[in-house]
């Protein structure tokens, strides 16, 4: 496998490629690049501290992996590598028409002033992404980090509920809409993997990513552990961090970074899970993923988890 090093990150969103380097600063958003380059401004923001779910967008990390919700206010836009972003506007809008999940919270009464909606319903696609038919405790659960401060959460949730395998009202028309795969007409909660002409080479060769930041800080991405002491070497140890889900800053918040920034989000042996008379938990693994690790462990008869 040969190494290559790359001084820009690329990703899609709404299907459209973009590529970000040295003009960015390490303390550029993704949500900063969506409403601000990108002027796809239907993706809001209120507390940009992972509290309100304002700037939930839908993300696949990877090729055919389907969407999760991520707060656009955590992640560095420079963590993008590869991803398959969806706002708001590329699920439905005025000109190509809406999404049926958009159309079911407008017809249910389910938002006022329409600040929080955009949030609601990414988040509720990206459940459906990864499971296609919750039940309604799994919808009600899983919008743990969405507020509402004006429609009151009764009316969202009766709407949303209507997708729940155990509602009395899953009859939606276009509920088909949500599930069909495009090419095979079988339900298929994955993307089609030709839409990953992005990945197909990087996928054959050992790429790391080394960005000069518009304020001189340096971004790393690796693939190995071995990778990031290689870096250390290199660089020192005196001022750097590693970025993986960039939660903690929210607690304990950074007004400057360190020098080194690398971001392991990448690095596949952190994502082990195994289980000796424990259960041990790779360092990587993110909580949407973890809870599908929970979720398995839970059926073997030793481990509960208590929700
Ligand atoms: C809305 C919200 C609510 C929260 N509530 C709680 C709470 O109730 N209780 C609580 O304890 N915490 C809470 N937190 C903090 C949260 O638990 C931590 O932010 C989170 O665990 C950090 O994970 P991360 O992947 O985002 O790490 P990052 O923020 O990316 O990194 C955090 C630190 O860990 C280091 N690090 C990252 N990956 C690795 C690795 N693989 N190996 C070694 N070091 C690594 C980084 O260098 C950095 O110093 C909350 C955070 C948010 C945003
Ligand atoms: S702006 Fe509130 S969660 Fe991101
Ligand atoms: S509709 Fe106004 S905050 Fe939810």
């Amino acid at each position: 496998m040969t190494t290559t090093t790359k001084d820009t990150v690329k990703f899609k969103v709404n299907g459209i490629e973009c590529e970000v380097g040295s003009e960015i600063s390490s303390q550029t958003k993704l949500i900063d690049y969506i409403r601000k380059t990108l002027n796809l401004s239907g993706t809001k923001y209120m507390c940009r501290e992972a509290g309100c779910g304002a700037c939930i967008v839908s993300a696949s990390k990877g090729p055919g992996e389907p969407g999760q919700a991520v707060n656009s206010c955590l992640v560095s836009v420079t963590s993008c590598q590869d991803w398959e972003i969806t706002t708001i506007e590329g699920l439905g809008n005025r000109k190509t028409g809406y999404h049926v999940l958009q159309e079911t919270l407008a017809e249910n009464n389910a938002t006022q002033c329409g600040h929080c909606t955009p949030g609601w319903i990414m988040s509720m696609y990206s459940l459906l992404q990864r499971k296609t038919l919750p039940t309604m405790r799994e919808i009600e659960q899983s919008f743990a980090s969405n507020v509402c401060r004006c429609t009151g959460y009764r009316p969202i949730f009766k709407a949303l509920k209507k997708f729940a395998s155990d509602s009395p009202q899953n009859d939606l028309p276009n509920i088909k809409e949500l599930y069909g795969c495009q090419q095979s007409g079988v339900a298929c909660n994955k993307k089609c993997s030709d839409d990953w002409c992005l990945l197909s080479k990087d996928a054959l060769e050992k790429t790391i990513v080394k960005i000069t930041l518009q304020d001189n800080r340096t971004w790393y991405k690796v693939s190995e552990i071995d990778d990031v002491f290689d870096i250390l070497d290199v660089e020192g140890d005196d001022s750097y961090i590693l970025v993986a889900g960039n939660s903690a800053r929210v607690p304990y918040p950074i007004q400057q970074y360190p020098r080194v920034l690398i971001d392991a989000t990448g690095i596949e042996e952190l994502k082990n899970c195994e289980i000796d008379q424990n259960l041990i938990i790779g360092a990587g693994t993110t909580l949407t993923n973890l809870l599908d690790v929970f979720e398995e462990i839970s059926k073997e008869g030793d481990f509960c988890w208590q929700h």
